[in-house]
């Protein structure tokens, strides 16, 4: 909800740049962090802070960045980004000549006042309540800056004071001297300006520095010095700083992003016994009183429901859990459904179109592919089943294969309800096996069992007495 006496918030984000300490072809803010692109985490915030308008500025790989945002697939969480992608503004800085000239770009988009949000693609950890309060501490001021005391400030601009406390200017790491340096107040490239005053400020800056770029920070310490009000927010969570400049950088965000929702998961029931060694992007839903071992990773449009255990080592991508369920060690499950306590594993593999209902259970070395499981329905050991369907309570033993494939076409199985399928049993697809039928071991069953029948597909076993001892003689 809009408040009629705020000003209108836009918010600005700088994603133009080449990020070449990422020594990578790809367009930094479309490196994946926590489950998605940096750049869509930052889209997410901005939009959770209620902004009318958000303008992206891209330079470096803007049609790649352009065709991400606006084709990728983001899934349930992120609906929300993709209903709203129409909203977004694309600003074409042409040469990225540095954060001021970036921003200057954007000054054609924004007509009469407002509260200016400015954003880095870079920094994704950023929360919509921080930016709330960036945009109230700006309001009646030239602006507000967001820092972060850190213990280890690396590479991020240092942000210089005087002995009140005010805020002087903006050094960065490149111009620091070595006093400068030892200052652990940082700039996280989060700020909110009047606008549009602070497009008269951009006009006057220039590219004296050690990069020889137009620093939008410069744009503060000349503001400050010619009077105007800047404050300072304190970032309570001094991680929302940290920004992504390399690789290292990435996999430190990469953690945060995926401990907050561990936190998240923790605090509303779920036991998750190692978390360090635990994996669980911020897509996935798990319900309470479920425990998580460690090595377990969770991604995608993922719900596990309540009172599951799921053991070290499974990896689970966009499936359905549902309460009571254990899955067993490095099982493997993708775009598969489990219903409430199905045991899956140690060692199976659920691959796309998988659905197990209720209380079934799918033993190791078990690969299943476009195949439903009849409730209580068990296959233990060795399988490989694929475009199946099995009905309740039926016995499919060990090394059964559904030959699905012709080498042209792929064919259909169908099991009834409580048949028994003997170990080691081809099933030559397409063909069913009735209710309570049964196929004897060692079977190759090209022709559809009538319910209730036994079939026997394979030669008849005979008895050579005395065989080793003539062979001996023999030699
Ligand atoms: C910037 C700040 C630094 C701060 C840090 C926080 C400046 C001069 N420095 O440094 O004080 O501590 O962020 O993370 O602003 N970009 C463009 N066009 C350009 C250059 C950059 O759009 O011409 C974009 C980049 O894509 C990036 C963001 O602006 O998303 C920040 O640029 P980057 O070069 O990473 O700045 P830092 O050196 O990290
Ligand atoms: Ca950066």
């Amino acid at each position: 909800m809009v408040e009629p006496s705020r000003p209108r918030r836009i918010a600005v984000v700088l994603a133009a740049g080449k990020g070449t300490r990422m020594r990578s072809e790809r367009p930094k803010v479309l490196h994946s962090v926590g489950g998605r692109s940096m750049l869509e985490w930052v889209l997410e915030t901005a939009r959770g802070a209620g902004c009318e308008q958000i303008l992206v500025v891209v330079g470096h790989g803007a049609e790649e960045v352009k065709r991400h945002i606006c084709g990728v697939d983001i899934g349930k969480a992120g609906a929300d980004i993709g209903n709203a992608r129409a909203d977004i503004e694309w600003v074409e800085q042409r040469e990225q000549l540095g954060t001021g000239h970036a921003l200057a770009q954007a000054a054609p988009f924004i007509e009469g006042e407002a509260t200016l949000l400015v954003l880095s693609g870079d920094v994704p950890l950023v929360t919509p309540e921080t930016l709330e309060r960036l945009a109230t501490a700006a309001e009646g001021r030239w602006g507000a800056a967001a820092v972060a005391e850190l213990e280890e400030p690396g590479t991020l601009g240092r942000v210089l004071t005087d002995d009140a406390g005010n805020f002087v200017r903006i050094v960065e790491f490149a111009d620091a001297s070595p006093e400068e340096l030892a200052v652990q107040r940082v700039n996280a490239g989060l700020y909110a300006f009047s606008a549009p005053s602070i497009f008269e400020g951009l006009q006057r800056l220039d590219t004296a520095n050690a990069q020889g770029e137009i620093y939008l920070t410069d744009a503060l310490g000349q503001a400050a010095a010619a009077g105007e009000d800047v404050a300072l927010h304190l970032l309570p969570d001094f991680s929302e700083a940290f920004g992504i400049n390399d690789r290292k950088n990435l996999a430190t965000v990469h953690r945060a992003l995926l401990d907050r929702h561990l936190q998240r998961l923790m605090a509303a029931g779920v036991t998750i016994l190692e978390p360090a060694r635990t994996s669980i992007e911020p897509t996935v839903a798990v319900g309470p009183e479920t425990v998580i071992h460690p090595e377990v990773w969770l991604a995608g449009d993922t719900s596990v429901g309540p009172g599951c255990v799921l053991h070290q080592g499974v990896h689970i991508t966009s499936s359905h859990i549902e309460g009571g369920a254990e899955i067993k060690p490095y099982s493997i499950l993708d775009h598969a459904e489990v219903a409430k306590d199905c045991i899956v594993g140690p060692f199976a593999r659920l691959r796309p179109g998988s659905v197990l209902q209720r209380g079934a259970r799918v033993g190791n070395f078990v690969e299943t592919k476009q195949t439903e499981l009849g409730a209580g329905s068990k296959v233990s050991h060795l399988t490989y089943l694929g475009d199946a369907t099995v009905g309740d309570n039926a016995n499919i033993g060990a090394g059964v294969v559904t030959c699905n494939y012709d080498g042209v076409n792929k064919h259909r199985t169908e099991i009834g309800d409580e048949a028994f399928v003997g170990s080691d049993t081809m099933l030559v697809a397409p063909v069913s096996i009735g209710d309570e039928a049964t196929t004897a071991a060692g079977s190759t069953i090209t022709e559809n069992v009538p319910p209730g029948a036994l079939a026997v597909g394979r030669s008849r076993q005979r008895i050579i007495p005395d065989w080793a001892r003539r062979r001996r003689r023999k030699a």
